[in-house]
């Protein structure tokens, strides 16, 4: 049976300080882990053996997902020492996946498709590997494939740095969508305990030799990388459950919730379990909240991610912001981002009483873990 290997060890870098409490691909993303939603949709196309390429903060992957019996899958770890790149981190798997072929994903991304039917094309195509593609408005930013359109073979793969605009119509360029599948011949091409990038060193050269093919993909896909792409993302993903679900009413609310009747909510909105949110506040669009987060009387939230156990007192406004777990808002708090640029506090932040953090046109604001903001950041 096809494996999954996810590869689940970088730094996270630019999502600080989110990632500074949890690694990036254990982010919620409508209130799931990115990498488990993953999992789930591995384990819909028959997958059942996973291996999850950890390196730094592994233990929390490892505590969170144990040998994935509760989601009824079993789960390997490898560990690096330090992160050995996308190649080398996949060479450390090897031994599980010297069998048959198997899927590669980015643990970074957030899609819904059909990794059967990748399958059944690959097996068809009959090459090294087939990466999943997807058109995206800037491809500059991720690892572009240059088709052969009539043999559907990828020519060229160009990781972010070596792809020049001004050389190709960008336009029409798909990019790697993070997704592979690969059969098990491609560990010839990578050699022992090496820090290898899978995109620069090891792509370029099977394209070379006409080994990779590409698999279009269309519908919800995402890096969550940055923190604008985080909340789009899973906004986006929100909007494609209720519309899976036929949820007219645009509005997911766990069962355990409490809402008062006068709270007023335009979806979409998602709320957790055992959330608790008070009268006249006013709740979305564009808003999930975790479990276990309470919302004192008359607050305003909108375009926003709220994490679970966060506290927010009465009369507080939020607008573009994320907001890890644990976190407190003290009363009258006013927090706003703008379209470019967004608040972000880490875990167990407080905020003290009537403060305003207002991000300028240029700059986001971000807030380190256990940090008590005492003063207006404008
Ligand atoms: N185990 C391990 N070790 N994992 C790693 C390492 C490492 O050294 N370095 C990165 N990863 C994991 C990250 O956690 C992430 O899940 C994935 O590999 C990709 O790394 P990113 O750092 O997120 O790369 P990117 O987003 O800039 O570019 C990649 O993804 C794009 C699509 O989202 C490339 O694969 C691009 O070609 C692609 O278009
Ligand atoms: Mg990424």
């Amino acid at each position: 049976m096809t494996k999954g290997v996810i590869l689940s060890g970088g730094w996270g870098t630019r999502l600080r300080p989110l990632t500074c409490t949890i690694p990036k691909t254990l982010i919620p993303v409508a209130n799931k882990p990115v990498v488990e939603r993953q999992m789930l949709l591995l384990k819909k196309a028959g997958v059942k053996e996973i291996i999850l390429a950890v390196s730094v903060m592994d233990e929390y992957l490892k505590n969170y997902f144990k040998d994935g019996e509760k989601l009824g899958l079993k789960i390997h770890y490898t560990k690096e020492e330090s992160p050995m790149g996308t190649a080398g981190a996949l060479k450390i798997a090897q031994p599980y996946l010297e069998d048959e072929n198997f899927f590669m994903l980015n643990g970074d991304v957030i899609l819904n498709f059909s990794f059967k039917e990748m399958l059944d094309l690959h097996l068809d195509y009959g090459g090294i590997g087939t990466i999943a593609s997807r058109q995206v408005d800037d491809p500059s930013r991720y690892g572009v494939l240059i088709i052969d359109e009539k043999t559907q073979k990828i020519e060229k793969f160009l990781e972010k740095e070596l792809f020049n605009p001004r050389d190709i119509n960008q336009n029409t360029m798909p990019v790697n969508a993070g997704v592979s599948l690969l059969e098990p011949e491609i560990f010839t091409y990578i050699p022992p305990r090496k820090k290898l990038s899978i995109e620069r060193d090891i792509y370029p050269k099977l394209t070379k030799k006409g080994l990779l093919y590409h698999y279009p993909i269309s519908g919800i896909w995402k890096d969550i990388g940055k923190p604008h792409e985080l909340l789009n993302g899973n906004i986006l993903l929100l909007k494609e459950l209720l519309e899976e679900s036929k949820n007219y009413s645009k509005k997911i609310i766990a069962q355990s919730a409490d809402i008062n009747q006068s709270v007023r909510i335009n979806p979409p909105v998602m709320i957790g379990e055992k959330t608790i949110i008070n009268e006249s506040c006013e709740i979305g669009p564009n808003v999930i909240i975790g479990d276990n987060v309470y919302i004192e009387k008359g607050s305003k939230v909108r375009d926003s991610l709220i994490y679970k156990e966060v506290y927010i007192s009465e009369n507080t406004k939020i607008n573009k912001a994320i907001i890890s777990d644990n976190s407190l808002i003290r009363k009258g708090v006013e927090i706003r981002g703008n379209e470019n640029n967004l608040v972000i506090l880490s875990s167990y932040v407080q905020i003290q009483d009537n403060l305003k953090l207002i991000c300028p046109s240029n700059t986001s604001i971000t807030v380190c873990h256990h940090e008590v903001v005492k003063e207006d950041i404008i």
